[in-house]
């Protein structure tokens, strides 16, 4: 990719990760905003809804209209639900518009495992073009990519945390804990019962337990990453913060091993990998170190005796986990540095 500004569209524009994308790709040195659609604020400026982005972020939001907006679009981010995101993605891919979908329509590889957990798949054909981004994982070539399906915020944290030692088969597939636990923005921002204030506030549970949706995408990383299906317990909680995520993860190793040893093999893994940082022994990383970010922090601690492992990352899930990993994605998509526009927020301490 030359200078030329890619032109991108954000399909639900309104909700969480779609305000989100709009905040960092307005300051993206390489990004030009053409479309922003919502149906329920259809007609209203961006800056109307939103008055923060007053003077910044003025575009009128319109509704979804694919054969209009095809016209000048090199990409659509999609910020809608899953299985209105399938249906959404068919329609741009038709018209050469290349997307990337935040929902979960296209992260999962194998159809029937989509429909076992979301229910019928509105285009299982367009399965094969996905793919799947997480570019720390290294696991496929995100340029030229038609089609890239965001990962989940959970599984950015989760994998993350343990991929150097999936990668390298140090632990045991079938010891795998995955304790995690979000701010309420992972629950988008339409209304529900669960993420009103007295619900949340003062509050701290569990939820989903055994039965949630990104059970399959973590299931699926980990097999990618050893050519094993793992036998995992996932737990997810709510906690009453507004965004973050803190994943902490429990392994037991293969073979007797060091502090030293295992943060060489991370080290050495996330080289290149401009948005993991690792932290010395001791010291665990906390959400508020990674808010407003596109990082994800990884500290671990070593039980010599048992060879039991604990790891904690922590992600910002809007951002790592949503629309920061999704400019990452549309960067290397259109052959950018991959940092470009990440870099500029600052974690808020
Ligand atoms: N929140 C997170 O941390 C997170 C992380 C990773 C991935 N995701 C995924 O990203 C997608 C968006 O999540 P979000 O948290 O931004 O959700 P959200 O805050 O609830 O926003 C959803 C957006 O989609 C539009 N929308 C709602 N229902 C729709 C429908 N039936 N058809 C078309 N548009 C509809 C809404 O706006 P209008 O009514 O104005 O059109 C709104 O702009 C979801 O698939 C979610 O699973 C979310």
């Amino acid at each position: 990719m030359t200078s030329k500004q890619v032109s991108i569209a954000v399909i639900g524009a309104t909700g969480y990760t779609g305000v989100e994308l709009v905040r960092l790709l307005q300051e993206h040195p390489q990004v030009k905003i053409t479309h922003l659609t919502s149906e329920s604020f259809a007609g209203k400026k961006f800056s109307e809804c939103f008055p923060a982005f007053s003077g910044r972020v003025d575009t009128t939001l319109s509704p979804l209209d694919v054969d209009k907006m095809a016209k000048d679009l090199d990409l659509a981010f999609l910020c809608v639900p899953h299985q209105e995101a399938a249906k959404t993605v068919k329609l741009f891919l038709d018209k050469k518009v290349k997307v990337i979908d935040l929902s979960a329509d296209f992260r999962l590889n194998d159809v029937k495992t989509y429909e076992a957990w979301y229910g019928p798949h509105p285009h299982p054909e367009l399965l094969e073009k996905a793919i799947y981004g997480m570019p720390e994982l290294q696991l496929s070539n995100l340029k030229n990519a038609e089609l890239i399906a965001n990962p989940g915020c959970y599984p950015t944290a989760c994998l993350l945390a343990i991929a150097p030692l999936a990668h390298h088969k140090l632990i045991h597939l079938d010891s795998l804990i995955f304790d995690a636990k979000s701010g309420v923005s992972g629950a988008g921002r339409k209304l529900a019962l669960g993420s009103h204030f007295c619900e949340v506030n003062e509050n701290f549970k569990a939820y989903g337990i055994g039965k949630h949706r990104h059970t399959p995408e973590i299931n699926q990383g980990i097999k990618k990453l050893t050519g094993q299906l793992p036998s995992i317990t996932f737990t997810p909680h709510l906690v009453p913060m507004t965004r973050g995520i803190l994943a902490t993860v429990y392994a037991q190793l293969k073979s007797s091993s060091t502090h030293q040893d295992l943060l060489k093999i991370y080290q050495d893994y996330y080289q290149k990998a401009s948005f993991v940082r690792l932290r010395p022994e001791g010291n665990f990383p906390e959400t508020r170190e990674v808010r407003n970010s596109n990082f994800c922090d990884i500290g671990f601690h070593l039980d010599t005796q048992n060879q039991r492992l604990t790891v904690v990352s922590a992600i910002d899930n809007l951002i790592k986990g949503a629309s920061g990993q999704a400019i990452q994605n549309m960067n290397l998509m259109f052959g950018l540095e991959e940092t470009c526009g990440l870099l500029q927020t600052s974690p808020i301490p």
